[in-house]
């Protein structure tokens, strides 16, 4: 029996001592930079010519490891083991299988400033962000564990004299799981173990950015236990491999988080069916945000500052759920914009291995480009008050950029920036800011700063977002506590960490017994 779930707490970095202990996991893991990591296709590791190299993106030239890369024949295979395993797999027990992700999770939690010093390395994250990637991967592995043990149960149905009917779930198949670099860790996990748990077997596909930690967690799942064939680990191209494994026939779901192009992509590949396919696939897909943060007449503009400044600023504003566009009440506008500014401009920029660093690099080069031709754009669409600047010297580092006055309609309050700039707008009335908050092709998250009670309530009604917060940031939701996914162009609204996300890895089977 289980303990009740709870979220794994955040590391206090404020206490010198965990301090210490943190820089010393950034130290032990300098050592371990560079090592070579194989692919794994039915527990056999194999090496490759073609490797895919992962950099530092604080760091350019310093190489955090190199990971085997597939190709079409080892794609091949890795659907044929994931075939084959899949029919023991299925069977094993669910308590069992539960018992695995909890042992995942025991040892991720020992070795926690090992995964998140990894992740400040190899995707930039300051320590905070990294704290929290690490933990919620482990809050993954632990709530879906408990959830699995509840479906287990069925569902109860009736049944008249004479007969005895049940409603069970069981699993789809084969499952292709296609990450991405911004919770690498985190989401990576999530979507690895949820097929796994619910008895499918998995073909992972981790993002060309980030296959090293992915590497240290297919290890983990080793360690703890998993049979081979239940996971192939499978770097590669997107176009090569990504392509192949979506379009293959015996492939039953996709998983994937990244962009909206991709996802998109993705559903209608899916979509087809091919030769020698039995089934239709089903596609998880958790793709952009532009996400609002509605500052009300009546707010406490602190929160609303530190709000604007967390969902923006936190990680660069690589989270899909970040909030890139503020609208702000003409009355108070002013004054909000004012001091986001002033704050935005105490935020330092840098190396995130320091401790006192708010804001790392971005990813890679094209996403400094991508971000920068934003900027370029802003300028003349809105006015830039601060941040605009950039260096792609040693690492890709763009400063805390906010615009002002920037027209609903603009490309800035329009299309995913995925970096740290946000846009800010006026509105005349409060039914006129949810307006402009609704007028995107997305909606993931969103926040609302206000003390009006019957303003929060049409915000609950009418804002439409999957994760609507009222008075805090519009990032960082929590497994169990804030199922996450969005509407519209923002996906299929899994709801990962959520109490139906599994379901959505399973198939319902009624069985009905006349005696
Ligand atoms: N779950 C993350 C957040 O809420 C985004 O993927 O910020």
């Amino acid at each position: 029996m289980l303990p009740p779930y709870h979220h794994e707490p955040f590391t206090d970095f404020s206490i010198q001592e965990n301090r210490h202990s943190f820089e010393k996991a950034l130290l032990q893991l300098e050592r371990q930079l560079g090592r070579e990591h194989p692919l794994l296709i039915q527990g056999e590791e194999i090496f490759t010519e073609e490797k895919i190299i992962s950099y530092n993106p604080a760091k350019k030239d310093e190489v955090i490891g190199v990971v085997a890369k597939a190709n079409k024949e080892l794609a091949e295979k890795a659907i044929k083991s994931a075939e084959e395993t899949f029919h023991t797999w299925k069977k094993v027990d669910s308590k069992e299988r539960a018992s695995l992700l909890v042992k995942a999770a025991a040892i991720v939690r020992k070795r926690k400033h090992e995964f998140s010093s990894l992740l400040v390395k190899e995707a930039g994250k300051p320590w905070n962000e990294a704290d929290a990637d690490t933990a919620e991967a482990i809050d993954f592995m632990e709530y879906y564990a408990r959830q699995m043990i509840e479906i287990a149960k069925g569902k109860s149905v009736c049944s008249r004299s004479g007969e005895a009917n049940e409603h069970t779930y069981i699993p789809r198949g084969v499952t292709v799981t296609i990450p991405p670099w911004n919770f690498a860790l985190a989401i990576m996990v999530g979507t690895t173990v949820a097929p796994i748990v619910a008895g499918n077997t998995v073909i992972l596909k981790p993002a060309s950015n980030t296959p090293v930690i992915a590497a240290y967690f297919v290890d983990v799942l080793k360690e703890a236990g998993l049979p081979p064939g239940v996971l192939q680990f499978l770097p590669g191209s997107g176009e090569e491999i990504g392509n192949y494994l979506v379009k293959h026939p015996k492939v039953s779901l996709i998983t994937f988080t990244g962009s909206k192009e991709v996802g998109t992509y993705i559903y209608e590949q899916a979509a087809s069916v091919r030769p020698q396919q039995t089934h239709l696939k089903t596609v998880l897909a958790e793709m952009g945000g532009k996400d609002t943060i509605i500052v009300d007449k009546e707010s406490d503009l602190d929160i609303a500052v530190d709000a604007i400044l967390t969902s923006a600023f936190g990680f660069s504003g690589q989270k899909c759920s970040a909030g890139s566009r503020v609208v702000a009440h003409e009355k108070i506008y002013d004054q909000v914009l004012e001091k986001s500014v002033q704050k935005a401009k105490e935020l330092k920029v840098g190396n995130p291995a320091l401790h006192d660093t708010n804001v790392g690099p971005v990813i890679d080069q094209s996403a400094y480009d991508k971000i920068m031709h934003y900027i370029h754009l802003g300028k003349t669409e809105a006015r830039l008050v601060t941040g605009g600047k950039g260096t792609d010297a040693t690492g890709y580092f763009i400063q805390p950029t906010i615009f002002a006055d920037a027209p609903p309609t603009s490309t800035i309050m329009q299309e995913e920036i995925f970096g740290p700039v946000v846009a800010f707008t006026k509105a005349s009335h409060f039914q006129h800011a949810l307006d402009i908050a609704n007028n995107t092709e997305y909606g993931l998250t969103g926040a609302i700063i206000s003390n009006n009670r019957s303003h929060i309530q049409q915000a609950k009604e009418d804002f439409h977002v999957g994760n609507l917060y009222i008075n805090r940031n519009c990032t960082g939701a929590i497994v169990g506590y804030q199922p996450f996914g969005g509407f519209n162009m923002s996906g299929t609204n899994a709801k990962a960490g959520g109490p139906d996300y599994l379901l959505l890895y399973m198939q319902a089977k009624t069985i009905s017994e006349k005696f």
